[in-house]
């Protein structure tokens, strides 16, 4: 009766520790997630989806889509960068004069290579980086010695790691980019490229929709099966179908037919041009343009 007891009460422990880890916890973080707000800006984000791409998840789902693809964009950190986006009444070559001034300097030592190598070869185009990935400190200290020089600056917030120097995103991914997922898709497997911001990357719909049907004839060499089953081939009648998907000649069907997509694969296309992870957040900041100016 003794070990009986024992045995409820550490099953129980695991079992409701466990649930407290992986249910209870996660509800409670994210469970009531709100719409975010884009800094600097009164817009909310992410836009509910259409309904075609809301329909277009489920078949990104049906499709094993996620076995190969993540949707989730990782970064290493953040830095600061000072861009130089105007002269005043400086030319270029006092500008020089003024950056070698600065390499002797104690607190600029440290940068001195990087400054020597930005404006070795500099004529004056603009905007210009003068420090990149730097911490705040610096690039705050930068830009008060720009403007003291009469020159104006910018100061950008990026992401950085490997994930963003592929291309894959410009920051990375958090909860917020998720709220409108159901089921959320991460993936855990990259045989193909992150899916996170691909509406941004491949914007193009034709693109999207050849590359669904003939994968080769996007990527040369590509790996990822064909999904032809969510095409139609079908003779051309009086009119060619507006949706037809054009096709480099070694992938088009018979002469007198052509590929037309069925409703899933536009639905499936319409939630890839809907995944759009490009807007800065409190919790995932970046200095969207650069509005600079000669
Ligand atoms: C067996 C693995 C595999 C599966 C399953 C798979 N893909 Fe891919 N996918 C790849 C590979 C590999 C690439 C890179 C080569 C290329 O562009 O074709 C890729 C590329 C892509 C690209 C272009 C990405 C870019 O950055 O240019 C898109 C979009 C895409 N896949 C969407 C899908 C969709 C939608 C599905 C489900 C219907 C899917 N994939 C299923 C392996 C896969």
């Amino acid at each position: 009766m003794k070990t009986g007891l024992g045995v409820f009460i550490v099953a129980a422990v695991a079992l409701g520790s466990s649930w407290c880890g992986f249910v209870l916890a996660p509800t409670l973080q994210l469970g009531g997630a709100k719409l975010a707000t884009v800094l600097n800006s009164t817009d909310t984000y992410p836009t509910q989806r259409t309904g075609d791409a809301t329909l277009g998840l489920q078949i990104y789902r049906a499709n094993g889509c996620a076995a190969c693809h993540t949707e989730q964009v990782r970064q290493d950190g953040v830095a600061c960068e000072v861009l130089l986006t105007g002269l005043g009444k400086n030319q270029p070559e006092e500008f020089k004069k003024f950056v070698q001034s600065l390499l002797p300097l104690p607190e600029w030592q440290h940068h001195s290579k990087e400054l020597t190598a930005a404006f070795k070869d500099w004529n004056g185009t603009l905007p210009q980086v003068v420090l990149g990935k730097t911490d705040k400190e610096s690039a705050d200290k930068m830009a008060d010695l720009l403007k003291a020089a009469g020159c104006k600056s910018e100061t950008r917030i990026y992401a950085f790691g490997t994930d963003i120097a592929r291309g894959w995103g410009v920051r990375r991914s958090v909860a917020a980019d998720f709220l409108y997922d159901n089921p959320v898709q991460l993936g855990s497997l990259r045989a193909g490229p992150d899916l996170a911001n691909i509406g941004v990357r491949l914007a193009d719909a034709n693109v999207q929709l050849q590359h669904l049907y003939a994968p080769q004839s996007v990527a040369k060499n590509s790996t990822m099966p064909a999904f032809r089953y969510l095409f139609e081939i079908r003779k051309i009648g009086s009119t060619p179908s507006p949706d037809a998907v054009t096709l480099p000649k070694e992938f088009a069907p018979a002469a007198g037919c052509e590929v037309v997509p069925k409703t899933e694969a536009k639905q499936l296309v319409a939630y890839l041009l809907s995944l759009r992870a490009n807007v800065p957040l409190y919790e995932a900041p970046f200095t969207p343009v650069i509005s600079a100016k000669p």
